[in-house]
């Protein structure tokens, strides 16, 4: 695992979009499979950005990483937030845009769809977030290292998070998620990290110099020689050597 010192969230940001953009470039099919939450909503906007002026998305593949299970047009969903935050904001079209269907009635045969996607279109990146108990997608603390696909069950402090990220009441907030699990999240052939704010900073220091265990989901990047991490100052304010 590679780690990348930044000064905030705007480099972390910016170097995040750089490492998206160079796949981009170069793969001839780029498969780019995508994450929500607070910490890449400055990588999107420099994402559109580069898009509406002329980055080529054309054979471009999107995949994502989770989707909470509820309403498709809850305020919540992987879906709107795709939409809000990069679909509908550019002005091209990529190849293919696979979201998962948290809405669906069978999430069996939704895993068994969405892996099926996934045998298909290789993933070139896996982009990531971190939870503040170092969650990985929703594969909590306790997950085998090498879980798939599953349907899981968001701990308290996830619930919580996700309250205060979309401002919703606790009997609105979704409790279940789809997610790639840890085993599917090391197999794409890179796999970039981010994580910025002091809030992070605990789960930062459990990753770099922590023990690798499921206690620490996030752990399981350590050992993996495609993963990199772009922590801003105060994410990595707790690590011992830097
Ligand atoms: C969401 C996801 C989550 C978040 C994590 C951190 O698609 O994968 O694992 O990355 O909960 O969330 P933020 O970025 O809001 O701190």
């Amino acid at each position: 695992m590679e780690i990348i010192y930044v000064k905030d969230y705007d480099e972390m940001s910016e170097m995040g979009f750089q490492v998206i953009k160079e796949v981009i470039e170069t793969k001839e099919s780029p498969v780019v499979s995508l994450n929500t939450g607070g910490t890449p909503k400055g990588l999107y906007k420099y994402l559109v950005e580069a898009i509406n002026q002329g980055l080529n998305i054309n054979d471009t593949t999107i995949l994502s990483l989770d989707e909470y299970i509820g309403p498709k047009d809850a305020v919540y969903t992987v879906k709107n937030y795709m939409h809000k935050r990069l679909i509908d904001l550019v002005n091209q079209k990529p190849k293919n845009i696979f979201l998962m269907d948290g809405d669906t009635q069978d999430t069996d045969e939704e895993i068994k769809r969405y892996k099926e996607l996934l045998a298909k279109y290789p993933r070139d990146i896996q982009l990531l977030g971190l939870g503040t108990n170092a969650h990985l997608g929703a594969n909590e603390p306790g997950t085998p290292f090498d879980t798939m696909m599953f349907l899981a069950q968001h701990h308290e402090s996830t619930i919580q998070a996700t309250m205060r990220e979309y401002g919703i009441d606790r009997e609105e907030a979704p409790t279940e998620m789809l997610t790639l699990g840890l085993k599917e999240i090391a197999e794409a052939k890179n796999v970039l990290l981010l994580a910025s704010g002091k809030h992070k900073a605990q789960a930062v220091k459990n990753l770099v110099e922590g023990e690798i265990t499921p206690d620490c989901p996030a752990s399981i990047l350590r050992d993996c020689k495609n993963a990199t991490i772009i922590v801003d100052e105060e994410a990595a304010s707790l690590l011992s050597k830097k």
